[in-house]
């Protein structure tokens, strides 16, 4: 298992994930939260995840991390990650409890979600959730643990840190916990960060704080991030490229520049209308993309956004799926028909590329 060597990981890239499929069969039918998703990242670089709820984001963020709630499996494709002594091991192929997917969450990759409320512990301070941390992943002695604590709750902006280290969770600000998660989730240094909406709960002052603040610990450590939102504002500002997800698929993807000065699928090209902008009065309604995501069990035939895309094509989006590629004179990939050569349009094309 620890020799599943994957060629799928370039020598400058941290992870790539590819024709990753995640489904959850529940009482009632499948469902594919995840049904094709390929992305890499670089050293430093912030990738974007963005959707809108129930695309499958948080999923494949914690596929990733081999945390996936029941009953999650893993269908297809495959995690490629470069360990510390330069073996790439495939992560869907890892016991979620092996020692190696242990040490990789502690130590190489690290999450912070929307609601840190219920990733700290009521009953322990946030000193001693922090310390266990350094514990479990590091060789720190207990006075090199008390300092490094501190330390981390400073750098990430938190004031009094040695006395907010004595207090718990729910004494603390949303603002000063989310705060405190990314401490923790930066207590072991790692080489990834997945972020999952961390600032959605948070009002605007406090986002932007936070996003400053990760971009700026980013920075000093040359540590990736997936960004997962469903707020574009966040990917132009943070992100260097960008995953559009739609319910389960990537649509279209590349450098965020590119993407946002010109869409190419009609999902993304709603999505960024629906941004509110300051050129917008406010006597506009936003204009943003019409009905709403289908049930999971009720997912359209051929492309599944066809039922709310505005360049619909009878006879064409409804018989075939289109295929994610890259698209000529471009950095981008994307799956529509409006971009498959005519004589694709019709010959129904293989399912995915590898
Ligand atoms: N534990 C679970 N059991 C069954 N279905 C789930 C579970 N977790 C998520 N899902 C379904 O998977 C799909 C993707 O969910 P999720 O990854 O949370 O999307 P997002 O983060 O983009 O909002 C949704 O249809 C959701 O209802
Ligand atoms: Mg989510």
């Amino acid at each position: 298992m620890t020799t599943n060597v994957s060629p799928n990981l370039a020598a400058d890239e941290v992870i790539s994930v590819n024709g990753l499929k995640i489904h959850y069969p529940t009482d009632e039918g499948v469902v594919k939260a995840v049904d094709g998703v390929d992305f890499k990242l670089k050293p430093g670089e912030t990738l974007g995840v963005v959707g809108e709820s129930g695309c499958g984001k948080s999923t494949v963020g914690r596929a990733i991390l081999n945390i996936l709630d029941k009953p999650g499996k893993i269908e297809g494709g495959e995690i490629a990650w470069r360990l510390p002594d330069d073996r790439v091991i495939d992560i869907t192929k890892l016991d979620a409890n092996s020692r190696m997917m242990r040490s990789i969450r502690g130590a190489g990759i690290a999450l912070v979600f929307q609601e840190p409320m219920t990733s700290f512990s009521p009953l322990h301070t946030v000193g001693n959730q922090v310390a266990e941390a350094l514990r479990l992943h590091t060789d720190l002695s207990e006075q090199g643990i008390v300092d490094r604590s501190i330390e981390l709750l400073q750098m990430v902006g938190i004031p009094n840190a040695e006395q907010r280290l004595k207090e718990y969770a729910f004494q603390l600000s949303g603002g000063l916990r989310q705060r405190a998660m990314i401490a923790m989730a930066l207590s072991c240094e790692p080489r990834l960060l997945i972020a999952d909406e961390p600032t959605t709960a948070l009002d605007v002052t406090t986002q932007a704080q936070i996003l400053d603040l990760l971009r700026e610990l980013q920075q000093t450590n040359d540590m990736s991030v997936i960004l997962i939102t469903h707020n574009l504002g966040v990917i132009a500002e943070m992100a260097d490229n960008v995953c559009v997800m739609y319910l389960g698929k990537a649509v279209e993807s590349g450098p965020v520049d590119e993407i946002f000065a010109n869409p190419q699928h009609p999902y993304t090209q709603g999505l960024l209308r629906s941004i509110p902008s300051i050129y917008t009065r406010n006597v506009e309604r936003l204009p943003s993309i019409r009905g709403s995501i289908p049930h999971p069990f009720n997912r359209p035939s051929g492309c599944t956004f066809r039922p709310r895309c505005p360049n619909y094509m009878d006879g064409v989006c409804d018989q075939n799926t289109p295929v994610f590629q890259p698209l000529e004179g471009t950095s981008q990939m994307v799956s529509c028909f409006l971009h498959h050569k005519p004589e694709e349009q019709t010959a129904p094309p293989a399912e995915g590329v590898a």
